[in-house]
This record gives structure tokens, sequence and C-alpha cells, in this order.
């Protein structure tokens, strides 16, 4: 009889039911599995048109990302951080509003896993950050985390990574293209060694890429990375004029050149 009991849990716990979210944040610490997560209140289907992830329309199982994030202010910061190191930035505002573009954690039923990325590939899961109306308040994909593990609450990245600042005399030309390096590449890339990414490289130390892309190659290749190096293994995305103007691209260069004149030695 005990053995019986005994498969009988066991069975219960079978691999892929015991997904953890951890979330750090000014209430306190504290780790949901999926299981607890399937069970919330505010649970719902949510629709997305275009997902960034799997690129066409999905349908997820979902929370409001606000519902999460007890003690949270609108000008607190947080960091999504997913099991490959990538760490999205995002400010607390747009996840914590309930108009214009929302913020949704879609959660994976490990019963019904979600479908791979791409062959050779795994899925969204455990957790995935996704949007409906983005183009409202114009959200990027790199704030479409996936593949969530944890969720944490930070101060300012200029208050954690002083050496990403920009001069105190920069003009506003810069400090937008700061924003935009904000938004779209310190998911993924260090620079002057600060950040938290461990996906791409430094784009200061040791060199500046405007050192040593001559003419337009630099906004050629963040458009469309496969378009100057190509080989199978490249994981940047290209940034389309719809992701970032030509007028934003122009401010991230000019942030990226300000910059190679402040190297942290
Ligand atoms: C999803 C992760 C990711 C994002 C976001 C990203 N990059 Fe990259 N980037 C990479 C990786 C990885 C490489 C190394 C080449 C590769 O694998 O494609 C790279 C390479 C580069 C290089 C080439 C460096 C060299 O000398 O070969 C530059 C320049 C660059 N990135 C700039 C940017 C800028 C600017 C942004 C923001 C607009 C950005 N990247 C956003 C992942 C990313």
């Amino acid at each position: 009889m005990r053995a019986l009991f005994a498969g009988f849990f066991l069975l219960l716990s079978l691999p892929g039911l015991a997904a953890d979210l951890t979330l750090t944040l000014p209430s306190g610490t504290r780790t949901l599995t999926s299981a607890e997560l399937l069970q919330h209140p505010q649970l719902q289907t949510v629709e997305i048109a275009q997902d960034v992830a799997y690129k066409r329309p999905m349908r997820f199982l979902a929370i409001p990302v606000a519902a999460l994030l007890t003690g949270v202010k609108a000008s607190d910061h947080l960091q999504m951080v997913a099991l490959d190191g990538f760490a999205a930035e995002l400010p607390a505002e747009p996840l914590l509003q309930s108009t214009g573009s929302r913020a949704w954690l879609a959660i994976e039923d490990p019963t019904q896993p979600w479908p791979k990325l791409a062959k050779d590939k795994s899925g969204a899961g455990p957790f995935y950050l996704v949007w409906t109306e983005p183009q409202v308040d114009h959200i990027g994909p790199e704030q479409w985390p996936f593949q969530v593990v944890s969720i944490r609450g930070m101060a300012s990245v200029a208050e954690r990574f002083p050496a990403l600042l920009p001069a105190k005399d920069a003009n506003a030309e810069v400090l937008a293209g700061f924003a935009q390096f904000q938004k779209n590449c310190l998911a993924c890339h260090r620079l002057n060694g600060a950040g938290d990414a461990q996906f791409g490289p430094d784009l200061n130390l040791p060199h500046n890429p405007t050192e040593y892309f001559a003419g337009d190659f630099l906004s050629r290749y963040i458009r469309d990375p496969q378009s100057l190096r190509r080989w199978p293994q490249g994981k940047m995305p290209g940034f389309s004029p719809q992701v970032l103007s030509d007028g934003e691209l122009q401010q991230l260069i000019g942030y990226l050149r300000h910059m190679a004149g402040r190297k942290a030695l």
C-alpha cells in the first residue's frame, strides 16, 4: 500500500511541474511556483495580436504584472532576468498602469507546454512578459523578456552604474541616446564594464564601435547585423525604424560616440 502511495506522489512531481518565479521587491522576497500562479484570482486568457518571441498571434494564460508588484512605485525600476542571462531593464511605470499598453506575465502550464521558439530551441516559458496594445506607449521588443526566472526591484540604471552616465554638460541629444541605449541595448550589452547583461560584447571596452566601424556601417549593423557579418549563430536582433526611428538611432550613436571619450580605465 505504501509503495503504491509513494508511486502516486512520484507521478505528481514529474519534471516540469516546478518552475519558480522569484520576486525581490521592496515588500520582501518570495518565490511563487507556476502552479500557484495558475491559481491566481486575476488569471485570464490574453490574446496577443503580434507576439514578439513567436512572431505570430498567440494566446496565453496571464496575470497583470501589476498584481505581483506589491509595494512597487511608478518611479521604481525593475529588472526581469531570463534563464540565459538576458536582463531586461524596465521602468516600473508602464508595468503598473491599467490603461494604454498593459503588461502581463504569461504563465506556462507545465501540462500544456508552449511551442518551441524555433527548431532546436526551447519555448518562451516558464514565464514571459507580454503586452497588449504595445504601440500606445511605444513598448519595444526588448521589453518582452521570455524564459523569465526572476523579477527584481532595483535603483535606477544611472544610480547603479555611474560608468554609463554621459558627462554632466552633455547635450540633450546625447541624453536622449542614453535613454535609447537603456531601452534597447543594455539588456544584452555592458558598456564601460557596467551593466548586468552577459550576452553581447562590451560596447566601450576595450574599443567603442564608433572607433572602428567606418562610414555608416554602425547604423547599418544596428538595423541588420547580418547585413554586415553573417554567420548562423549570430544572436543580435536587428532594430527596424518602427522600433528605433532614424532620429533615435542617430541619438543612440551620438551617445556611443560620446562614451568613447569617457572610458573607464
Ligand atoms: C538580444 C541581445 C542584444 C541586443 C538587444 C543588442 N545586441 Fe548588440 N550584440 C549582441 C550579440 C550577442 C552580439 C555579438 C554578435 C552576435 O552574436 O550577433 C552583438 C554585437 C554587437 C555589435 C558588434 C560588436 C563587434 O565589434 O562585433 C554592436 C556594435 C552592437 N551589438 C551594438 C548594439 C546596440 C547599439 C544595441 C541597441 C540598439 C544592441 N547591440 C542590442 C546582442 C544584442
